[in-house]
């Protein structure tokens, strides 16, 4: 097949961008995005500082046109993210204890029952363990709230939609012999024996370059997928777009049944957090870069 999301078809996989709702009016930008991908995860807009600026008041709108535009072309949407540290609305930060608990669940109850039935998968929490050699979970206000406000937050989610896959969401758990991807590894298998409703771990993986791309990452892929859960490339970027790194990362996931898909965090270099690393498939000018033509070639060789 002749573009990622069609290639990625081919094998049962998607395979997707970020996407932010204030570029779907830029007509370069959609022509790539609708050529190129079948799956979208809303870069900012579902965040808890987007979706619910004031407590109990919950604003939708960019996060909808995102969705509609998804829905409009088939694509399958990635909701981001229901519990965080991070991007908390101030009237968040300033929360703790039991308030703070019932505020995050209340969260994830109201924005999973909004978008319930049009999201595929849910980061429903994002990035809660430590970097660094201890295997610790990552201090914050939700992190004091008690150790199971990870649990907590999958069983609401469940709760308010039910059809939707459940992934935990962490970057630096690529490299298989890190104590950070052994932590999430352990709460994941804690999780499934004990019946707590998770369907899958995402690996963010912005990686820094060919040399922190982890040799091992097809371990750390399969490692997961034997605890039952699928296992999905989420944020896909690599300092300078190295081809080979590409291809490896692609046909890493292709060696992995239960590895769904690859989601690219943004579109051309210009789009990206990153932008100048130019770590994207395509350039600031929409034209498709080596590294696109690798993942091209890699997917259609799967
Ligand atoms: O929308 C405001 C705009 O109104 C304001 O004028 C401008 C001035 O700073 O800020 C704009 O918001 C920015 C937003 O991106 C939209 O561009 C925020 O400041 C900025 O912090 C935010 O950055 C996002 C970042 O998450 C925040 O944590 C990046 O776009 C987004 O790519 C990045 O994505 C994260 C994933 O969610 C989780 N994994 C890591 C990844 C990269 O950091």
């Amino acid at each position: 097949a002749t573009t990622l999301g069609a290639s990625a078809a081919q094998t049962g996989r998607y395979f997707g961008t970020a996407v932010a709702a204030n570029k779907l009016s830029d007509s370069a930008y959609t022509t790539i995005l609708n050529r190129e991908f079948n799956q979208v995860t809303p870069e900012n807009e579902m965040k808890i500082d987007a979706t619910e600026p004031q407590q109990g008041v919950f604003t939708y709108g960019n996060a909808d046109r995102i969705v509609a535009h998804a829905r409009s072309q088939g694509m399958k949407v990635r909701g981001h993210t229901l519990a965080w540290h991070s991007q908390q609305p101030g009237w968040m930060q300033n929360m703790s204890g039991s308030a703070l608990r019932s505020a995050m669940l209340n969260h994830v109850t109201q924005v999973a029952t909004h978008f319930r039935g049009q999201v595929a998968w849910w980061d429903v929490v994002n990035e809660a363990f430590a970097d660094g050699g201890t295997g610790a979970r990552r201090d914050s206000n939700l992190q004091r709230t008690g150790n199971d406000w990870i649990e907590a937050a999958f069983r609401a989610a469940d709760a308010a939609d039910p059809n939707a896959q459940l992934c935990y969401n962490d970057y630096n758990i690529d490299n298989w012999n890190d104590a950070k991807t052994q932590a999430v590894y352990r709460m994941v298998q804690d999780f499934k024996s004990r019946g707590v409703p998770i369907d899958c771990v995402g690996l963010q993986s912005h990686f820094t370059g060919g040399s922190n791309y982890p040799s091992n990452y097809r371990t750390t892929l399969s490692s997961f997928a034997a605890l039952g859960v699928d296992v999905h490339i989420t944020e896909l970027d690599i300092r300078n777009a190295p081809s080979d790194a590409y291809r490896n990362v692609v046909n890493d996931c292709l060696a992995v049944a239960r590895c769904k898909g690859i989601t690219v965090w943004g579109i051309r270099d210009s789009d990206s957090w990153r932008s100048g690393e130019s770590p994207l498939l395509f350039d600031g000018g929409g034209n498709k870069k080596a590294a696109y033509d690798a993942v091209l070639t890699a997917l259609n060789n799967g």
